[in-house]
């Protein structure tokens, strides 16, 4: 059941979704968080849409029914497949999702002249078209770009955030989006802003005038903001991180690629189509 003083739950199919906790973090110490990265899937991206939709619906379920005042789909996928069921589905607990507002974010970035949008997204983002078709309906004149990325979030998860075969392939993404003039890129992937770095330093040698690369993590605690859902009076904002997969493997990844060193990380595993906190549980409901 929702609580008033629930964390706010959120979740992604790894550790890319952490970049969305780290701005909530950043503005909101205090707020309770429930993350769970869905490990036993990683990655999504080339999974038929009906089978993440499925996993984003149990996911969601399972933070709602330990307490969550409100649910973020840290997960572009996810967001694309089954944000409209599951905000029908858990009205009135609110459920955000992660496309929205990076469009918002895009659109705000980008000032003169028709806007040349680039996204970089996972084949199952760019296959839904939910880019697009948001983009084109908030303004009808934008140019698109979509470049699909399949072998990025398995290099992150391995832990590669720099070198050469990672500066080779964000090079290898960028170059369609600078022949088409982008000015605006749309890190399509929550996964994605830990490579912002080199995504920036390749688009130095290969765009003629450098483009906006937009994070949605902070268009995404805005939206929270206004939603007034986060907690800003509690002392503590315990922060608790469930995987599907090792625990282990998840804190070490959560240390070494985001720097978060004060988290509780637990275990959740999947049971007949539902997820199940295995520990540490309690607290977080
Ligand atoms: N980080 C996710 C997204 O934003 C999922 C990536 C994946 O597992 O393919 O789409």
């Amino acid at each position: 059941m929702t609580s008033p003083a629930g964390p706010v739950g959120l979740f992604d199919s790894g550790v890319g979704g952490l970049t969305v906790v780290r701005a909530l973090r950043r503005e909101y110490p205090s707020q309770r968080i429930l993350y769970l990265a869905d490990q036993a899937h990683v990655p999504y991206g080339d999974r038929p849409a009906e089978e993440i939709r499925g996993f984003a619906l149990a996911i969601t379920q399972f933070l709602i029914s330990v307490g969550s005042r409100a649910v973020v789909m840290a997960c572009n996928i996810s967001s694309a497949t089954a944000l409209e069921t599951a905000r029908a589905r858990h009205w009135p607990t609110p459920v955000i999702g992660v496309i929205e507002a990076a469009v918002r974010a895009a659109l705000e970035a980008t000032h003169d002249g028709t806007p040349r949008i680039g996204v970089l997204a996972t084949r199952g983002t760019v296959a839904s078209g939910a880019y697009p078709r948001l983009l084109h309906r908030l303004c009808p004149e934008a140019v698109v770009t979509q470049v699909p990325c399949p072998d990025l979030v398995p290099l992150i998860e391995s832990g590669a955030l720099n070198g050469a075969t990672i500066q080779a392939r964000c090079r290898g993404y960028l170059r369609p989006l600078a022949e088409a003039g982008c000015t605006t890129i749309i890190l399509g992937c929550t996964h994605y802003p830990l490579l912002l770095p080199v995504f920036e330093e390749e688009a130095h040698s290969i765009f003629e005038t450098e483009p906006v690369f937009v994070d949605p993590a902070q268009a995404m605690v805005d939206e929270l903001r206004h939603m007034t859902v986060l907690d800003q009076s509690s002392p503590t904002g315990e922060m608790r991180l469930l995987t599907t997969g090792d625990p282990e493997i998840f804190e070490r990844q959560v240390r070494r690629l985001l720097g978060i060193t004060d988290a509780v990380v637990g275990k959740a595993q999947w049971e007949a189509g539902k997820v199940r906190a295995v520990s540490p549980v309690e607290a977080a409901s």
